[in-house]
């Protein structure tokens, strides 16, 4: 496969680093010219990557393209380009429909709408696609778990999860805050927290068939101190206000344009 790149920014040098980390991974990879920095770091770091000399290089040289480059420049960026009804377009930006980016990508007939996390760069996490797509779903399964949709609004509901990763280290940051404040080297209580959430990270995942609620009643011990946190939490309407969060992002997503 010849896997172009329009926009190499954060997102797709994550996933390029991903791919090319992969032991014996031999894809063609073409990197748009921007961002300089970004592309010549990676052609610098692995083999079989160009940088074309501009955005149309990328496409005339590739077989699969990812659209990596932000929302606000997109049509912009994509009206100046001849796509050829054989391509196969991966578009990366999370806010337009499958449908508007099929509109500006001419007469391409297999569009994809991917949403991978920043982990993908050590192979970690899922990432979203809508429509199922065989392809793009081997290729992001290689670079950690592939998660197909059959609905745009199941991809849109599920990006909401996507919106909590700042809460989450906050949430860290606190027990951290605490433990520090509380006679705990900062390093050692670093190093604690990090451990102890990959450790609980894998409980769901190791254990299948238990539902989150099933693990969290699990956790907490009648009269024990997880259920007096949990509790308390529950009573100052912690987790209500999280879910009033989630659908406000929701509807900030799913809000026509
Ligand atoms: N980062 C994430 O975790 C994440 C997650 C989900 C979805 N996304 C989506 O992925 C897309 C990229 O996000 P990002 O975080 O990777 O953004 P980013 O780091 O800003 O990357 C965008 C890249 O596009 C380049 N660019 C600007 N104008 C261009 C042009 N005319 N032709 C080609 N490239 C051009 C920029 O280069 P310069 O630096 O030279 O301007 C920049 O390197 C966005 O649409 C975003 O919605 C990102």
């Amino acid at each position: 496969m010849k896997l172009g790149f329009i926009g190499t920014g954060a997102l797709s040098a994550a996933i390029v680093t991903g791919l090319k980390t992969l032991p014996g991974d031999t894809t063609a990879v073409i990197l748009s010219p921007r961002n300089e920095t970004i592309a010549a770091g990676l052609a610098a770091r692995f083999s079989d990557i160009t940088i074309a000399a501009d955005n149309q290089a990328v496409l005339d040289a590739s077989d699969m393209v990812m659209l990596g480059v932000r929302p606000q420049i997109a049509r912009d960026v994509l009206a100046d380009l001849r796509f050829r009804p054989d391509h196969h377009v991966v578009s990366l930006i999370a806010t337009f429909s499958r449908d508007e980016i099929a509109a500006m990508v001419g007469p391409v007939h297999r569009v994809t709408k991917a949403l991978p996390m920043p982990m993908i760069a050590i192979r970690k996490g899922p990432t979203i696609l809508f429509p199922p797509d065989a392809d793009v779903a081997a290729f992001f399964g290689r670079l950690g778990k592939a998660i197909e949709v059959e609905s745009e609004s199941e991809f849109d509901a599920l990006s909401v999860a996507t919106a909590t990763y700042a809460s989450y280290f906050k949430y860290l940051e606190t027990i951290h805050g605490w433990l520090s404040h509380n006679g705990v080297d900062g390093g050692r209580a670093r190093d604690y927290v990090a451990s102890l959430f990959a450790a609980l990270g894998q409980a769901p995942e190791t254990t299948p068939d238990a539902s989150f609620a099933h693990l969290a009643a699990d956790y907490a011990t009648r009269g024990g101190i997880n259920e007096q946190v949990l509790r308390e939490l529950t009573e100052h309407g912690t987790f209500e206000r999280f879910r009033e969060s989630l659908g406000d992002i929701h509807k900030r997503i799913t809000a026509a344009p």
